[in-house]
């Protein structure tokens, strides 16, 4: 087996990280929602037009916020993609709900709004789209549909940040969303989220829940004389040199995602021809979405034809990566008596895709030498 020489992700910096972080400690506030997580906070506010935006310490938290501000009860449903990641889904489960797998669209690989009515029960409290590679769902639909049913939609934007459906930005459709600061994503301090609020109702008890159930925010602006327990509640609030950090990647994400844009339109030009005479699909982007250069994936007929793929890039010290195994098939899913064959399209493209190195500061020549090792695989594809 090659050694590694490009790898899957390597987190890129802006220069300005370190500055911020000694900036934080000569502030001498350590803890959250200081200077920069305000500073973090504004930004996406004004960025998004989401009402109120919380820094929280993983977009898994964020979710589990939002199952919290729902008042999810034992046996109520959510209606999920089962092409997703665990924690879209989990933090419901956690507060007793019951998964309601939804399958994708072929285009997008988001879920498929045309099949949501069917799921739909008197137990469903809330549609939770994904907007798989940051690129939109159909928003409008969904939402119709919230709305006609009376659910909540909780956006899990974990990809998305700064994209865009229908020229408003993702993250301020559903009542919440949640994002991502991941290290894998475009905007990173390690391990970090946010939720976004839109509905006002949720303002005062998510600042609650946020800080271990206490109403310190409250005691903090001089509302109360001092502070005690008023509800459930955790620890979700990252320290401000988590904070400070993302500032810096926050400041500078214009640059960011023109540099993303290259790499995106790099493997998108010289992969065009290949892919066209191997079989092979790329990634679909709506005229209605603008998407925020996440990930560039390869769709391969098949399961072996992808295996091949990548063990002919690892072979060439290239680290590839597949994505999402079917969430109604794991071990947690089938608990609830999902089977093979509930979910065709899931089942058949989480088999397909493979997705290439794509990180912010890969350069041209690591660029080239993906796209030649790309070409140099044909064997076992089918000629179209
Ligand atoms: C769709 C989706 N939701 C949620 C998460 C969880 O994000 P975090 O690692 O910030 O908790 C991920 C992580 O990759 C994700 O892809």
């Amino acid at each position: 087996m090659a050694d590694i020489k490009i790898p899957f992700n390597r987190p890129g910096l802006t220069g300005n990280e370190q500055n911020y972080m000694a900036d934080a400690l000569q502030r001498g506030h350590l803890s959250g929602d200081g200077y920069y997580t305000k500073k973090c906070n504004n930004l996406l506010e004004s960025e998004l037009g989401v009402s109120k935006v919380m820094l929280t310490t993983s977009c898994t938290h964020a979710l589990e916020m939002s199952a919290l501000l729902l008042d999810i009860q034992p046996g109520d449903e959510v209606i999920v993609p089962s092409f997703t990641f665990v924690s879209s889904i989990n933090a419901f489960v956690l507060r007793g709900a019951r998964p309601v797998f939804a399958d994708i669209r072929p285009d997008t690989l988001n879920l498929d709004e045309k099949q949501l009515e069917t799921l739909i029960t008197e137990k469903t409290r809330a549609i939770v789209p994904v907007h798989y590679a940051g690129v939109g769902c159909e928003m409008s639909v969904i939402g119709e549909i919230a709305t006609k049913h009376n659910l909540s939609v909780i956006e899990d934007d974990a990809q998305g940040l700064f994209a865009r459906y229908r020229g408003r930005g993702l993250g301020s459709f559903g009542q919440l969303a949640t994002v991502s600061f991941h290290e894998t994503k475009n905007f990173v301090c390690g391990e970090g989220g946010a939720l976004l609020i839109n509905d006002p109702q949720y303002f005062e008890r998510a600042e609650i829940i946020r800080e271990k159930g206490t109403n310190r925010g409250r005691f903090f602006r001089g509302q109360v004389d001092k502070y005690t327990w008023v509800d459930m509640g955790s620890s979700y609030l990252p320290s401000e040199i988590l904070a400070a950090f993302l500032y810096a990647q926050l400041e500078a994400r214009e640059t960011i995602t023109a540099k993303r844009k290259s790499i995106f339109e790099f493997y998108q030009e010289n992969l065009a021809d290949w892919c066209r005479d191997n079989g092979v699909r790329m990634p679909f982007i709506p005229a209605d979405c603008e998407q925020p250069y996440h990930m560039f994936y390869l769709l391969f007929p098949g399961l072996l034809e992808r295996t091949g793929f990548i063990n002919h890039m690892r072979s060439k010290g290239i680290q590839t990566s597949f994505h999402y195994l079917p969430l109604h098939l794991s071990d947690m899913g089938r608990q609830w008596g999902y089977k093979e064959g509930d979910y065709p399209v899931t089942e058949k493209l989480s088999d397909c895709l493979v997705r290439l190195p794509f990180f912010n500061d890969i350069t041209r020549a690591e660029l080239e030498e993906v796209v030649e090792a790309v070409h140099s695989f044909s064997a076992g594809l089918v000629k179209v």
